[in-house]
């Protein structure tokens, strides 16, 4: 394979296949490009057999770019034995495989936003009719704590509104009704592969063992269950890396946490960090206003993008 197509950094952080990896950039600056290559050497170079290989990504689209690079680079055959997914892909497929351990069967179903929505109005006009409240909102209350990994049993309203109140009554009876009907909701995947992991150290190594090379395009955009999700999974070998904007984080409404990819050095001692500077997207003009923007964000880290 040739490294030559990429400029110094890319490079750098390419052949940087061992230890804790954090690579902060901006758009366009060739992220995926990174990881991609960087599968493909480890691969190809590297020999490491493709089992060994994880790369996750937020959307289906992401993930599929993202394989079809990859077969690019090293071949259909070459790619077969990788796991390129989502978060939620990957989780549906490891609790496909392990979920017995917590007491659901293996042929769960997944339900989406409309059967929530309607096990949430059914709870409320069961349990809370008194009360004025919107299903919607006690959906997203719901997913949110299970973002930010909070059991139904250890919920406490933050505040005295109807809605958090309310919930407190309302989220373990939503998660013994989802288990009752052998049900798992998309925010279970994630919480519920964490919750295995924790409580199952023995199924958690054997996806250590497996996963020995994991890599995440978009890192800005985990929520604190994915973020302990991939603690437990590499917390040990520690063959982490991890590509992020923290100056695009799209996904902050639906509880992404910046301070994953700001805490990354902290929570990886060792980390070795590389910035992607040059955009090879936007024209000058662009960036120059970019940047701009970006200088009054506090929380950023040092970086500044440029383009020839
Ligand atoms: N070293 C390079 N030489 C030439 N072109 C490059 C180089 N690095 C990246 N590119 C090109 O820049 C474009 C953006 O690359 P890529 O999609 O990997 O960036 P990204 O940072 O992941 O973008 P996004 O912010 O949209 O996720 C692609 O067309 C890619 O081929
Ligand atoms: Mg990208």
């Amino acid at each position: 394979m040739n490294l030559s197509s990429l400029n110094p950094p890319q490079r750098e952080a390419v052949e940087q296949t061992e230890g804790p990896l954090l690579i902060l950039a901006g758009a366009g600056s060739g992220k995926t490009r990174v990881i991609t290559m960087r599968i493909a050497h480890l691969v190809g170079r590297c020999r490491v057999p493709s089992e060994n290989i994880l790369a996750v990504t937020f959307t289906n689209k992401a993930a599929r770019e993202m394989r079809e690079r990859v077969v690019k680079l090293v071949g259909r055959e070459a790619c077969k034995g990788m796991t390129i997914s989502t978060f939620h892909s990957l989780c549906a497929r490891i609790l496909r495989e392990q979920i017995q351990h917590l007491g659901y069967k293996r042929t769960f179903s997944i339900y989406g936003a409309a059967d929530q929505l309607r096990l949430v109005r059914d709870l409320v006009g069961d349990h809370c009719a008194d009360v004025k409240l919107n299903a919607e909102r006690l959906q997203w209350l719901i997913s949110d704590a299970k973002g930010s990994l909070i059991e139904p049993e250890d919920y406490r309203p933050s505040s005295n509104e109807d809605h958090a109140l309310a919930l407190q009554k309302l989220y373990p009876l939503y998660q013994q009704r989802l288990k009752a009907y052998n049900a798992l909701d998309f925010d279970d995947l994630l919480l519920l592969t964490e919750r295995l992991f924790r409580l199952h150290p023995q199924v958690l190594e054997e996806y250590r063992t497996c996963f020995r090379y994991v890599m995440v395009d978009e890192y800005q955009d985990t929520n604190p269950a994915q973020y302990k999700l991939l603690h437990r999974l590499t917390g040990e070998h520690r063959n982490l890396c991890v590509v992020g904007d923290d100056d695009q984080s799209i996904y902050a409404w639906r509880g992404a946490d910046i301070r994953n990819i700001l805490g990354f050095e902290k929570d990886y001692p060792g980390t070795h960090v590389v910035r992607l500077e040059q955009n090879y997207r936007s024209s000058g003009n662009i960036l120059a206003a970019a940047n701009g923007v970006i200088k009054n964000n506090r929380t950023r880290r040092e970086k500044a993008l440029w383009t020839s």
